[in-house]
């Protein structure tokens, strides 16, 4: 038997759970559904440097594809109060950043980049990763990550109900290994090795299931 808060759910049954027994049940249990909820989030290491040239890396899940021309992805910056936040402070100070897939073979180092390390500790080190340059761009890509991009800071939108930021980037670099992209722009994850996350823990292997064709009224079979 699973027991949710007040809900207690046979493993044949399907749980139900309304806004209130949410708001009752133990907060751990709370957070861990709650970030497990929408399914597999893209692995990303978001890398930064100050301007005094300290490096770092964290992981980030929330990444999120917003434009192709111009090519914009965003990412949600947790709330910031209390908790000091180095990749905010260096995308402030000098206006770039990196996003760098999770490679399988690195998921735990990636893990780790989410602890609070003193700012002076650069999660390159600490969890093994190599810096790699582009010249001309000042952040630093990650070398073990197959799929990187390198970004400049357009906007910063606040989301008042979450008490979050989403930082929004323009794309100003790709790499892509030239066995993992097709020849109409596809990225097939599974070749590039990169990683899933489910909630705050939990990273998956990726397997290319199928693509289909663009979805034309006409064309859709009888299913
Ligand atoms: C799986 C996972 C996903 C995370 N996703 C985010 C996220 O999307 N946004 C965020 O602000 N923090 C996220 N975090 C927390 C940051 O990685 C963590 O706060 C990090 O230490 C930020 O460090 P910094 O002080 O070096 O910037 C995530 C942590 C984990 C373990």
């Amino acid at each position: 038997m699973l027991v949710f808060g007040e809900v207690e759910l046979n493993k044949k049954q399907k749980m139900h759970l309304t806004k209130q027994d949410i708001l009752d049940s133990d907060r751990i249990k709370r957070l861990n559904m709650i970030n497990s909820l929408t399914g597999i989030k893209p692995g990303n290491i978001v890398g930064s440097i100050s301007n005094d040239g300290k490096t770092n890396l964290a992981i980030i899940s929330s990444v999120v594809h917003l434009s192709s021309k111009p090519g914009l992805i965003g990412f949600i910056m947790r709330p910031h109060g209390e908790v000091k936040r180095d990749t905010y402070n260096n995308i402030c100070e000098n206006g770039y950043f990196t996003i760098n897939h999770i490679p399988t073979s690195h998921a735990e180092q990636a893990h780790y980049t989410s602890a609070k390390f003193d700012t002076d500790i650069s999660e390159f080190d600490r969890c093994g990763f190599t810096e790699q340059y582009i010249e001309g761009f000042k952040a630093p890509f990650v070398e073990e990550s197959n799929i990187k991009m390198g970004l400049k800071l357009v906007e910063e939108i606040e989301i008042k109900s979450s008490n979050t930021k989403m930082l929004v980037g323009e794309i100003q670099h790709v790499i892509i290994p030239d066995n993992a992209i097709n020849e109409t722009g596809y990225i097939n994850l599974e070749k590039a090795a990169s990683a899933g996350i489910s909630g705050l823990n939990s990273y998956y292997k990726l397997e290319f299931l199928d693509s289909y064709p663009y979805a034309r009224v006409e064309d859709v079979p009888e299913f």
